[in-house]
């Protein structure tokens, strides 16, 4: 456990973990037979060397429940990796994160920092002191932070911390609820920054089947011919101005 309902968990995986690339998520498989569906959880961490995955999630139900409950050596069935991920940026960027939008941000900001492509930095929204995963982020860069109650960082959202240390870039990464999203994709349209959102849904066959997890989009859709988008298949990563929020 890594605050009050957020818990990691390292899977080894080595065919997923070979393959897979920052932005995309895994289905992890309950073992109850009652909850058939599989829950889509971000991949955090990418350990190619020993070819295992981290996945950093908040419990909110019982399927999550189940997995903060797993011990080292248990066996769990995954399906992934699936969705689009992030394209590696060329120029500066900032990668935020909101809450449990975090997490998926640590993969892209050690790929970027491996890369050696462009200058980033991160910009962290928390609720209050319990700030997971900040010291990773730190080994890979310039960091900073906000906080709902102002106990650490810039008191209040992301933008607020954007605002308050004057940070400034050419591309906006970014993953978190989706108000959050929808004033990051405001401010980039207003500032002429490139942005990529990840969004969140409520998925099912998490594959591009079912349509359980569409959101609605400028341009029609290929697949289905109107005008959404399967945020499992196309996404979960979006230019913001594809999509609406
Ligand atoms: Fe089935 Fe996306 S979850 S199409």
């Amino acid at each position: 456990m890594l605050a009050p309902g957020v818990f990691s968990l390292w899977i080894d995986a080595p065919e997923i973990a070979e393959s897979a690339v920052p932005g995309q998520f895994v289905s992890i498989y309950t073992k109850s037979e009652a909850r058939l569906l599989p829950r889509p959880i971000s991949i955090c961490e990418i350990n190619r060397g020993e070819k295992t995955m981290r996945f950093v999630y908040r419990v909110v139900g019982e399927g999550t429940e189940e997995f903060s409950k797993l011990s080292s050596g248990d066996k769990i069935e995954v399906l992934g990796p699936l969705g689009n991920g992030f394209p590696i940026p060329e120029k500066k960027a900032i990668l935020i994160g909101g809450g449990i939008g975090i997490p998926p941000m640590l993969e892209l900001a050690k790929s970027i920092k491996a890369a050696g492509t462009c200058e980033f930095v991160s910009v962290m929204g928390y609720r209050d002191a319990q700030t997971f995963l900040l010291d990773e982020f730190k080994e890979q860069g310039d960091c900073y932070v906000a906080t709902e109650d102002g106990s650490v960082g810039a008191k209040g959202n992301v933008l607020d911390a954007m605002k308050e240390y004057k940070l400034n870039a050419d591309v906006i990464y970014a993953c978190g609820p989706t108000p959050m999203l929808r004033a990051l994709k405001a401010y980039a349209a207003e500032q002429g920054m490139t942005c990529y959102i990840s969004m969140e849904e409520r998925m099912a066959c998490g594959i591009g089947a079912c349509l359980a997890c569409v959101c609605d989009s400028k341009e029609k859709d290929a697949h289905s011919n109107v005008k959404n988008k399967r945020i499992c298949k196309e996404g979960p990563v979006f230019l913001a101005e594809e999509v609406d929020l």
